[in-house]
């Protein structure tokens, strides 16, 4: 399934930072094989296919998980859900297993590539809460075809995910907020339950929010219900 990546334009930078330290490498060569999806060329996958459960659980999916903080800490709030995180860049994935194995967290299968992938392989209906948290704002108008929201992935998130399914979307660049803000608007599948420069109720902080806030910008929260 690797060459289909090339298929696709690259939404995503780097896919390896600095070189991981002793413990981190390690985890990179026990722990994540255990973890990692790795999906067949052309087979449908549900989520539950890759947790060794007995009863159906509800499954969420994550997106641009960076350093794997919010992935974690949800997983950890809510133990009888199945997560699986999408991120290409392999420091991130590294910083998150440090979290599940500190955590002893047994409820997250990671998948170390382009989320698109991910979306394409899924079963329909199969993703009860999707989160996009400060994806990569892209901010030139000639990469607009990079942001992760825009109508084509908007098109296969209203695939995957099941009737009364949360998409969660959160950003500190305006003119990310105010695209994403519009493709929804215009999107069928797709309602407003939530914008707010308030987090949710339920909010789990992302390292890079705290960095925004430190920086002295703006975050804007953004809920919206698969119809
Ligand atoms: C700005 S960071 C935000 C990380 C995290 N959500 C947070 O709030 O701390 C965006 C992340 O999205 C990932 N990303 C970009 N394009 C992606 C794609 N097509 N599929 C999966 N992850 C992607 C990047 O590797 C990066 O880790």
């Amino acid at each position: 399934m690797e060459s289909k990546e090339n298929a696709f334009s690259r939404l995503f930078g780097r896919r390896k930072g600095r070189p991981l330290r002793v413990r981190k490498t390690r985890l990179v060569q026990e722990l994540l094989p255990r973890l990692l999806i790795t999906l067949q060329e052309g087979a449908p996958t549900s989520p539950q296919a890759h947790f060794m459960k007995d009863e159906p659980s509800p499954a969420w999916l994550e997106i641009g998980f960076g350093g794997g903080e919010h992935l974690a800490a949800q997983a950890k709030l809510h133990p009888d859900v199945l997560f699986i995180g999408c991120d290409p860049f392999l420091n991130g994935v590294a910083s998150l297993l440090d979290h599940l194995d500190r955590d002893g967290i047994q409820n997250v299968r990671v998948f170390n590539n382009d989320a698109r992938l991910m979306l394409n392989a899924l079963t329909e209906s199969s993703i009860e809460r999707c989160f996009v948290l400060f994806a990569d704002p892209w901010p030139k108008k000639r990469h607009v075809e990079r942001r992760f929201i825009g109508p084509e992935n908007l098109d296969r998130l209203a695939r995957v995910m099941k009737q009364g399914a949360i998409l969660r979307l959160a950003s500190d660049h305006e003119t990310l907020v105010e695209w994403m803000r519009e493709c929804l608007s215009i999107h069928a599948d797709f309602t407003c339950v939530y914008a707010s420069a308030e987090p949710p109720a339920d909010w789990v902080q992302t390292r890079y929010q705290e960095k925004a806030i430190k920086a002295g910008r703006k975050p804007f929260f953004m809920d919206y219900r698969r119809k």
